[in-house]
This record gives structure tokens, sequence and C-alpha cells, in this order.
């Protein structure tokens, strides 16, 4: 199977991982070769956390070396899945997608990662409909066990039994739903983030005891607070964006007080700091 990557951020950069200890041949490609190398020390230290702990079945540089690492789009021509990671701007993502399907070969599906923007939009866009879906993965990609796999308006049976398997063979749980706003992970995830920043907004709590009650008394691995960080708070917020405007309804409004914190820069773990501060950007 030879498996595209466009984008070797926090997602592009797991997903090219999990593709290799797959035993998939994998192309990653970036904008800038700084970009791809920061890709690569990341996926590097991880390989390296896996193997320690004996989870790893071939050895880290077997697995990196199925990785090739490109700034051109041409290297994507003889791919059989092409996964997007970009940044989360519909407008962008289109532009990529209208690229990729005409370099991509016509038998290659079409698949991105986004949390939030239209499958269906960015299907017509790649001009292929019936090979393009959505295979959204979770953060960290290597740790998390589910693919959200969401079918676009006119994806075909054959496209979604192809990444259902492809997923199955990363060592992924593949679930399915349709394409609406923030399709069901961040439909149900989102509103609970944002309004536990409303909280803080409002001086309900701080953002360490907010974070300690859903944790204790929910059971929930991580406070929202946290994972907000985590997720990083600008994708947040064009998540929420995307649910308001897709849904229409004012209870997916993004807070303010998340709009004020991206326009300061403080973007979560990305950036150094978000509602906790971390030692290294
Ligand atoms: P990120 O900001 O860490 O990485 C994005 C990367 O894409 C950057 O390295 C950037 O240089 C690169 N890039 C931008 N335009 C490009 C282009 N035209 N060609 C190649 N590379 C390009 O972002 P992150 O967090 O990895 O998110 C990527 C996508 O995954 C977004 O659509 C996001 O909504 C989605 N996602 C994010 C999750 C998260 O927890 N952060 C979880 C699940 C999905």
């Amino acid at each position: 199977m030879k498996f595209g990557v466009i984008g070797a951020g926090q997602m592009g950069a797991g997903i090219a991982q999990v593709a290799a200890q797959a035993g998939f041949t994998v192309v990653l490609r970036d904008v800038e070769e700084r970009f791809l190398q920061r890709g690569r020390s990341v996926i590097e230290r991880s390989l390296a956390k896996l193997h320690e702990k004996g989870k790893l079945d071939a050895t880290p540089e077997d697995v990196i070396g199925r990785v090739s690492f490109t700034t051109a789009l041409e290297d994507f021509a003889a791919c059989d899945v092409v996964v997007e990671a970009i940044v989360e701007d519909e407008a962008v993502k289109k532009a990529l997608f209208a690229d990729l399907g005409r370099i991509v070969q016509p038998s290659g599906i079409l698949a991105s990662n986004t949390s939030s923007i239209p499958i269906t939009s960015l299907a017509t866009a790649s001009g292929r409909p019936e090979r393009f879906i959505g295979m959204h993965f979770m953060n960290p990609v290597p740790l998390m066990a589910l693919v959200e796999v969401i079918r676009g308006y006119a994806t075909s049976d054959e496209t979604a039994a192809f990444v259902v398997d492809a997923a199955r063979r990363m060592g992924k749980t593949p679930l399915s739903c349709n394409d609406f706003p923030g399709f069901v992970s961040n439909r149900v995830l989102m509103p609970m983030i944002n309004e536990a920043i409303q909280c803080v907004m409002e001086g309900v709590a701080e953002p360490e005891a907010i974070d300690g009650i859903m944790k204790l008394g929910m059971n929930h691995p991580m406070g929202p607070l946290t994972l907000a960080d985590f997720i990083g708070l600008d994708t947040c917020l064009a998540i929420m964006e995307v649910l308001h405007r897709g849904l229409g309804d004012d209870k997916y409004r993004p807070s303010p007080l998340l709009r004020k914190m991206v326009q300061a820069g403080l973007l979560g773990r990305k950036s150094g700091r978000g509602f906790y501060t971390y030692g290294t950007a």
C-alpha cells in the first residue's frame, strides 16, 4: 500500500507513523523543510518510546525507513490513498484537494483528517467525490484507538470499505458516521470544552478546579481545558465556528474568551501557553 500524508504537524506526523508501523510505504509532505524535520523528530521520539516499552514489531529505524519526506505534491501521483492533515481552513484545503485530484492516479482515494469542515464540500473540490472520505484520527494518533470514518454525500461503498480496512491494518478501530457539522466526536466534545471556557470567563471556577471536577466527577482521563490546550485553541475555535455556522443555534457560539486567547496567540501546548503554561513551545 502506498500511503500519502499531507501536513507534518501534530496529526500528520502521527498518521504517517502509524501507517509506517502498519508496513505501508509512506510519503509525508509539508510546505517547508523545517516542518518536515520537526515531524521527523516527533516520529523518531514516539517510535523510540514505543520500542523501549516493547510495543513495536520492527526496529524504529525500519519503521521510519518506510517514510519519505517531501515538499513536492507530484510525489503523491502513485498513492493508493492520501490523507490530508493541514491547517483547519476550508479554502486552503479545497485548493489542495483540487491539486491532488489532478495529480493522484484516478484509482487513488483522497481523505481528510478535518475536525469539522464538511467532507462533501471538500469532496466536490477534489473532482472525485465518490473516492473521497473523512478519516478523522484522534490526538495523539499513535495512542488513540478511534478513527471516525465520515461518508460524504457521494462516497462509494468501495471507498468506505477500503479506508475501514486500512484503519484496521493501522491497529485502529474505525467507526462510521455521516457528514453533518462536527460529525459525532466534535459535535459532542467541543460544546463541552466551550462551556468550560465560559466557566473560566465568568469566574465560576479556576481552570484547575474545572478540570479536576470533570476528571474526578465524570471519570474523564483529562479535564476539558487541558484537552483544549492539547488540541490547540485555534483548532477549537475553528470547530466551534463551523458548528455555529452549520447548525445555526447560538448554543454553539464560540466563547469570547476562546476568541480572545487565539487573537493573543495563546494556542495551548503548541505555542507554550493556553490555559496552562508549558515548558517548551
Ligand atoms: P498543525 O498546525 O500541528 O499542523 C499542520 C501542518 O500542515 C503544519 O506543519 C503546516 O506547515 C502544514 N501545512 C499547511 N498547509 C500545507 C499544505 N498546503 N501542504 C502541506 N502542508 C501544509 O495542525 P494539526 O493539529 O496537526 O491539525 C491538522 C488537521 O487535523 C486539521 O484539519 C485539524 O482540524 C485536524 N485534527 C486535529 C486534531 C488535534 O487534536 N489537533 C485532532 C483531529 C483532527
